[in-house]
């Protein structure tokens, strides 16, 4: 079973639920640190996965890219030498581009529209054509808020005002697109390399959920936010699929019910902690700014210029169609 490894029966007590003697134990990958969206979404599957498999199985989650960056967990899991990973769906974006039409600006509205469109027949698709392009299973859906925009130098309400910042991005194409459209080219760079080049003022700022400038300590080195909603930032639980496919059938079932427990308790961890850790971020000493005009300048320039650039990329406009009237809208 690849690199998941056995327990002895000391540390298995320290468990809630007593497992047996030799549980096996499945590496998870988390690129986030603690507080977040990510480790709460790790937490809450291992602990249906003891459930599930009535002890038998059992994860470790390792924080902070300890295993490799997000990008790179992704081919890890991909070869099986690394069981599992949470990741932001962006970062999976490079392996399977139909997932991007989940990075599209302005494409999911609100934590509604994330759960409809990963839990129905959309995110089925998404699973599917992920087993195929990169060879891992999503298997449990973190939700994590709108990817707000962080900088060190000054307050941003309008596009004009993001003019000559250097801005942080994910090596994902859409995002740099959708900055591009906002006037400015962004950085790409690998999440790992993120603290450490704000801290340094190699860049002035980054966009992230509020959840993950919290887990990532982002306040120590950014001071202003703006409250942007291009991007409802969806934070997948992968597996292997060889490691998936060597599972025996009531195994996989295991696996796949913790995956949709996890789901839920993300959503739940969501709702109840995103204006809590806002507050935090706040009395830490972050000023947050509204986008003017309710973002209509964003909104306008990003879906203008995006949204026709990668038809082809995420499988034809009818994807990104199907997405939006399964959440009610208008076809694109
Ligand atoms: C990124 O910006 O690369 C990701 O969103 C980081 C994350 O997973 O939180």
């Amino acid at each position: 079973m690849s690199f998941a490894t056995r327990l002895l029966t000391g540390t298995a007590a320290a468990f809630v639920l007593a497992l047996p003697a030799a549980a096996v134990e499945y590496k998870i990958a988390v690129g986030d640190g603690a507080g977040g969206t990510q480790e709460a979404l790790g937490k809450a599957f291992i602990e249906a996965l003891e459930e599930q498999s009535g002890g038998e199985m059992t994860g470790k989650l390792f924080l902070n890219g300890q295993l490799g960056d997000e990008q790179d967990t992704v081919s890890a899991a991909a070869t099986g030498t690394l069981d599992f990973s949470i990741l932001a769906i962006n970062n999976i974006t490079p392996f399977s581009p139909s997932v991007g039409t989940l990075t599209l600006p302005y494409v999911i509205l609100s934590q509604d529209d994330a759960e409809t469109v990963t839990q129905g027949e959309v995110g089925q698709q998404m699973v599917a054509q992920t087993i195929e392009d990169a060879g891992v299973r999503i298997i449990g859906w973190g939700y994590s808020g709108f990817r707000v925009l962080t900088n060190s130098k000054q307050p941003v309400s309008t596009v004009a005002d993001l003019q000559g910042l250097v801005i942080r991005v994910p090596k994902n194409e859409i995002m740099i697109e959708t900055y591009k459209s906002w006037g400015i080219n962004p950085t790409p760079m690998a999440w790992g390399e993120t603290f450490a080049a704000l801290q340094q003022k190699v860049v002035d700022g980054q966009d992230n959920p509020y959840m993950t400038v919290y887990a990532m300590k982002f306040d120590e080195v950014q001071n202003h936010i703006t409250d942007l909603h291009y991007l409802f930032s969806i934070e997948p639980l992968i597996v292997s699929e060889s490691i998936f496919q060597d599972l025996s059938a009531d195994e996989q079932a295991q696996v796949l019910a913790a995956g949709e427990a996890a789901t839920q308790a993300s959503a739940e961890f969501l709702r109840a902690e995103e204006a809590k850790i806002r507050e935090e971020l706040v009395s830490r000493g972050m000023e947050i700014t509204e986008p003017a005009d309710d973002e209509q300048e964003f909104i306008d320039l990003a879906t203008t210029a995006v949204w026709p650039k990668f038809y082809d990329q995420i499988g034809g406009k009818e994807v990104l169609d199907n997405v939006l009237t399964s959440l009610g809208r208008e076809p694109a």
